[in-house]
């Protein structure tokens, strides 16, 4: 049975490990790159990030990918995480909303829906029961053929990476703040086939860690 990070752990392990997050691009960046690539941002008029992190992919996708008119709202359980991608963000100013979140997800209630929401390498550290939640808040809060955009470590399907991806998941099994809370998994097997139409979906392996990109459009 694999273990998670609860909330205030995850929150913990990501106060301390900061900055040193944007040392994982190695392999996060050509995933990153291939989610941006093939979300229709162009139509956008609102972004809703979950987990943001330091900031970096939100400040890549402001300068190259969202258009100058749309709104960018993210939240991250980490206050280290929220002040750091504020200093990332600042250059872009009003158009950026962060705030910090508790345990639930929290989807800036009362705003009007969002176009596109997207979480990278957030979900593989949540427990399936939070998955669960945040997916259904994605579809509350998403317009109706609104798109919601995935990476997450998922199962490796080459020898080497599927020898990765079980070092890692065991490695999570016995000690998952060695590894942030992540462990591989496959993200289309928590997307109801009721709410969410699969438009995409690759697997993306760098230095042998496989990464599963995903977008689903929300009926
Ligand atoms: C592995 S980092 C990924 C950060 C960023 N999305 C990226 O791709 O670089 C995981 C992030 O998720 C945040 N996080 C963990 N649990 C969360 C939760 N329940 N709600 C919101 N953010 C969470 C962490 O604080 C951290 O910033």
């Amino acid at each position: 049975m694999p273990r998670y990070l609860t909330s205030p752990q995850a929150s913990r392990f990501y106060d301390h490990f900061g900055a040193k997050q944007d040392h994982q691009g190695y392999y996060e960046d050509a995933p990153l790159a291939d989610l941006a690539a093939h979300l229709r941002f162009e139509q956008a008029r609102h972004v809703f990030e979950y987990g943001c992190g330091t900031g970096r992919y939100a400040a890549q996708l402001l300068a190259e990918h969202i258009p100058e008119t749309t709104t960018y709202a993210a939240c991250d359980l980490s206050r280290t995480m929220i002040e750091l991608a504020g200093r990332t963000l600042a250059p872009f100013g009003g158009r950026v909303v962060l705030w910090q979140n508790g345990e639930v997800p929290d989807f800036l209630p009362g705003k009007p829906p969002f176009d596109v929401i997207l979480s990278s390498y957030v979900l593989d550290l949540l427990s399936p029961e939070a998955i669960s939640e945040m997916l259904a808040e994605s579809a509350r809060s998403l317009r109706s053929g609104g798109q919601l955009g995935l990476v997450s470590l998922t199962h490796g399907s080459s020898f080497a990476s599927r020898i990765t991806s079980r070092i890692w998941a065991l490695l999570a099994h016995l000690r998952p703040s060695l590894v942030g809370g992540c462990r591989p998994l496959r993200l289309v097997d928590f997307l109801d086939p009721d709410i969410w139409r699969v438009s995409y979906r690759k697997t993306i392996i760098r230095w042998t860690i496989p990464s599963e990109v995903l977008i689903a459009t929300r009926l």
